[in-house]
């Protein structure tokens, strides 16, 4: 094979993931963006400010709506460190799988990056404390509270920043593993930590697999 037929690959490759993320993928999908902003903002309420109860809450709703085979029970110890465009984070993997992650997200400490440019489309949803963003022309930070979501289509990024002892609900809906790359570069170029990335892989790896092996893709 020519050289210049090599380079097509990638670009076909784009063409036609590009083409199934508006056609085919979707219909993959079982989580909805709008019922899971709404079981926040229930949460929220009944628990303002206490990110451990509001937690609790929406994964056990998330259990009886979406059934307890996708969602894992949250728990303290499989939490891990997320270090990706210059911002660190906590994570817990509610669910994961080929076409979509539903994570919390957040931190104690508060941190600041880049969000990545992502072959997927992404829903934030505030638990507690606050998410500021801003794309590279906005002056002015937009502000995210309890209970609101920020959409990040596929192919946008920003700036983002949270304050100490903000947290969220996050659902990305698209091509995760292109995704995931961002998430693992940093091990290699700055932290070297190996057992948060491991850690990281088997919690990921294990549920995909998991999932695909039940024909959720
Ligand atoms: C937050 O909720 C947790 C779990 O329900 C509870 O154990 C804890 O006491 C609450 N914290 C505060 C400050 O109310
Ligand atoms: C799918 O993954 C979730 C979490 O990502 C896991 O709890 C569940 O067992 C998996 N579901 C199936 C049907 O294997």
């Amino acid at each position: 094979m020519k050289l210049v037929h090599l380079a097509l690959i990638p670009i076909v490759s784009y063409i036609v993931l590009n083409q199934l993320f508006s056609t085919w993928l979707p219909r993959n999908y079982i989580f909805d963006k709008t019922e899971l902003q709404q079981i926040c903002a229930d949460a929220v309420k009944t628990h303002p400010n206490n990110a451990t109860a509001i937690m609790y809450a929406v994964q056990e709703k998330m259990s009886e709506v979406y059934g307890e085979q996708v969602i894992n029970k949250l728990n303290f110890d499989d939490w891990v460190f997320n270090n990706a465009g210059g911002a660190m984070g906590q994570m817990f993997i509610l669910h994961a799988s080929i076409s979509e992650y539903v994570i919390f997200f957040g931190t104690a400490i508060g941190t600041e990056g880049h969000t990545g440019i992502h072959f997927a489309d992404d829903y934030f949803t505030i638990l507690t404390g606050e998410q500021h963003a801003a794309f590279p022309a906005q002056l002015e930070k937009s502000v995210y509270l309890p209970g609101d979501q920020h959409h990040m289509a596929k192919g946008e990024f920003k700036q983002y920043a949270m304050p100490p002892g903000s947290f969220a609900l996050e659902l990305a809906q698209g091509w995760i593993p292109a995704m995931l790359p961002f998430g693992f570069l940093d091990t290699f170029s700055s932290t070297l930590d190996f057992v948060t990335l491991s850690r990281t892989i088997y919690f990921t790896g294990r549920d995909m697999l998991k999932n695909l092996s039940h024909g959720k893709f």
